[in-house]
């Protein structure tokens, strides 16, 4: 396994929209071991192909608290959804910032796994917002587009100030 190299805003690549996957093979599966093990090295709840470049449409996420329910949804679509909640979302994407974003409070997706198997999946809270945060990515979108113009400008500008105090 190995960990991939995460896109960062404002890649263009990060407005690719995802092409669905077609074929379930050891290529596949091997793409899907190494999502996981950037995603948990990163320390994040979700990971999107669209963000280590591989622009299939297929995500990984845990939201667990002890990185123990690792599960991927590949060609994921939401069936049904209810309510609305407000969280704050971050994005392996956009390092070291955060934002409220008004989504679903309720989901339920049907999706394949990476065998290919069709299965369906219902979530609330976090789970919910990851779902939705990462299919966002297999589009091209990313969480800031759910922003105002005035409160985007001003994420972006704060995510800028740090990268220039990193570097
Ligand atoms: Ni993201």
């Amino acid at each position: 396994m190995s960990i991939l190299t995460v896109l960062e805003f404002p890649d263009p690549r990060l407005r690719t929209k995802a092409k669905t996957v077609a074929v379930f093979d050891d290529t596949l599966r091997q793409l899907v071991a190494d999502m996981y093990e950037t995603m948990y090295a990163e320390r994040g709840v979700g990971l999107a192909a669209t963000q280590v470049d591989q622009h299939l449409r297929l995500f990984v996420m845990d939201v667990s608290d002890g990185n123990d329910q690792p599960k991927v949804l590949v060609n994921p679509r939401i069936i049904e959804k209810r309510g609305a909640q407000v969280e704050q979302e971050g994005c392996l994407s956009f390092p070291g910032v955060f934002a409220n974003v008004e989504r679903a409070s309720w989901v339920k997706a049907q999706a394949q796994d990476a065998d290919g198997k069709t299965f369906e999946i219902e979530a609330e809270g976090l789970m919910a917002v990851c779902i939705q945060h990462e299919l966002d990515h297999l589009d091209g979108k990313v969480f800031v587009d759910h922003l105002s113009p005035l409160k985007r400008s001003m994420l972006l500008k704060r995510m800028e100030k740090q990268r220039r105090v990193a570097s």
